[in-house]
């Protein structure tokens, strides 16, 4: 999804406002979900998000999404932000994150979503960490014990 930075969408600084980008992010990532899933998407939780480089105004801004792993109902995507010199045209990564999506039907309830099977390295190493980040989500919203965060777990404790 590609499109400009414009003035009522900047904070004082004059660059891209958080909140604004947020919901970029959002629409790219529910469209990349309804593709994979072919069904209603909602977002269930924003997992990870950092805006390490600040987005002048008139910046070209691109929000790609790819769907990095598929659970029963839920999704994960990975969200990758560019930004293009205006002069130079040459493009460089703003920011990242990391939204978790459920396919629902008409009624909201959650249904299932065909698996995903990853071929780059880079699919490869998002799909590989998807299951300790929906742990980690998962934990925090108080849905899951600790205790039954194995994979999570694995990481801390390096088993
Ligand atoms: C998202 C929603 C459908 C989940 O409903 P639920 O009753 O928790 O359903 P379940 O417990 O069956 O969970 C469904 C899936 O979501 C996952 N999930 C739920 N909450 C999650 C969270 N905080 N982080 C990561 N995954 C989560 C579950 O692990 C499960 O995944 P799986 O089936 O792939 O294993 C429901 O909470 C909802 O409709 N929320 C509002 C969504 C919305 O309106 N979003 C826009 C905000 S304005």
């Amino acid at each position: 999804m590609t499109d400009m930075v414009l003035p009522s969408e900047t904070n004082p600084l004059n660059n891209l406002f958080g909140g604004e980008l947020l919901a970029r992010m959002d629409r790219a990532a529910s469209i990349a979900a309804r593709r994979h899933s072919r069904r209603i998407t909602v977002t269930a939780s924003v997992n990870h998000v950092a805006f390490n480089r600040a987005v002048p105004l008139g910046s070209v801004v691109t929000v790609e999404a790819a769907v990095s792993r598929a659970f029963k109902t839920s999704m994960e995507v990975y969200i990758d932000v560019w930004m293009e010199d205006r002069f130079s045209g040459e493009r460089t990564k703003a920011n990242e994150a990391i939204y978790t999506f459920v396919a629902v039907d008409e009624t909201g309830k959650p249904t299932e979503v065909p698996q995903l099977s990853p071929e780059t390295d880079l699919e490869k190493e998002r799909f590989a960490g998807a299951l300790r980040r929906k742990q980690l989500s998962l934990v925090l919203a108080g849905k899951m014990k600790p205790d039954d965060a194995t994979e999570l777990k694995a990481l801390f404790m390096g088993s």
